[in-house]
C-alpha cells in the first residue's frame, strides 16, 4: 500500500504533532540499518562524527558511546527534527561531545575536514541532485575521512509504496558515479535487506 503523501512529507520534513509520530515511529523502523552503517564506519575514540540528515538524533547517542573524547554533530533541515535530537543528546550537547543545527546538505555549516566519519541514512531520496550533496559531504571529510550512505535502489519492489513526488529513488549506478565525481571512493558495498550501503573514502580535494 501506498504511504499517503502527507506522512511521505513528514519523512521529508517533519513539522506539528504528527511530525513527533513520525520522528518516533522512524527511529524505530531505521534502528538496525543505522547500526549497521554505524558499525561500517568503524568509529575510534577521539574521532568526529557527523550524521546528515539525523532525524529524531537516535544514532547520536550510539555514535558518542563510540567516541566519547571526540565530537558527534547531527544536521538536519527540519526544525522540529533537530529539536528531537537536540533534546534526546542534551546531556551530551551539556558536556561538548555532541551538537546539533538545523542545515541541509547543499550548505554544511563547517570549515573543510572537520570530520573524520560521516554517517547518512534513508536521507539522499529528498536531494534534487546527488552531485552537489556529495561533494559538501566530501568537503566536510577529512582527507581519508569515511562516509557510510545508506539508501534503497529503485531496484528495490518497496519503492513502489513511496509517493514519487516526495521519494527519489537512485539507481545504484547513479549513486556510485556521483561518488567517483565527488571524490569519494567506494570501499566497500552491502546488501542490507532491500537497501544498499556504501563505505567509501574521500581521496582527493574537492573543487
Ligand atoms: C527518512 S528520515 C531518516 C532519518 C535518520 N537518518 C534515520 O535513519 O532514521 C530523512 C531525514 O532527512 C532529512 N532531510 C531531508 N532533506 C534533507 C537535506 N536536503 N539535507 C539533509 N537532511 C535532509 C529529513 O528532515 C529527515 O530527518
Amino acid at each position: 500500500m501506498k504511504r499517503p503523501n502527507f506522512i511521505a512529507e513528514q519523512a521529508r520534513n517533519a513539522r506539528g504533532p504528527v511530525g513527533r509520530i513520525v520522528a518516533f515511529i522512524m527511529a524505530r523502523e531505521t534502528w538496525a540499518q543505522n547500526q549497521r552503517s554505524m558499525a561500517a564506519l568503524d568509529v575510534r575514540n577521539g574521532e568526529t562524527v557527523v550524521d546528515v540528515g539525523c532525524g529524531h538524533g537516535r544514532s547520536l547517542a550510539a555514535l558518542s558511546e563510540m567516541t566519547p573524547d571526540g565530537l558527534v554533530v547531527g544536521v538536519d533541515p527540519s526544525e522540529l527534527m533537530a529539536e528531537i535530537a537536540a533534546r534526546r543528546v542534551r546531556s551530551l550537547i551539556r558536556a561538548g561531545r555532541a551538537d546539533v543545527a538545523v542545515a541541509s546538505v547543499e550548505k554544511l555549516p563547517f570549515v573543510d575536514g572537520s570530520f573524520d566519519k560521516a554517517l547518512c541514512v534513508h536521507v539522499l531520496y529528498f536531494w534534487p541532485d546527488l552531485g552537489p550533496a556529495l561533494a559538501e559531504i566530501a568537503r566536510v571529510l577529512k582527507l581519508g575521512g569515511r562516509l557510510a550512505l545508506l539508501f534503497r535502489t529503485s531496484a528495490s519492489p518497496a519503492t513502489a509504496s513511496f509517493p514519487p513526488e516526495i521519494y527519489r529513488f537512485r539507481s545504484l549506478g547513479e549513486v556510485t558515479a556521483a561518488l567517483a565525481d565527488a571524490g569519494l571512493e567506494v570501499q566497500e558495498t552491502t546488501d542490507i535487506g532491500d537497501c544498499v550501503l556504501f563505505t567509501a573514502e574521500r581521496r582527493r580535494a574537492t573543487a
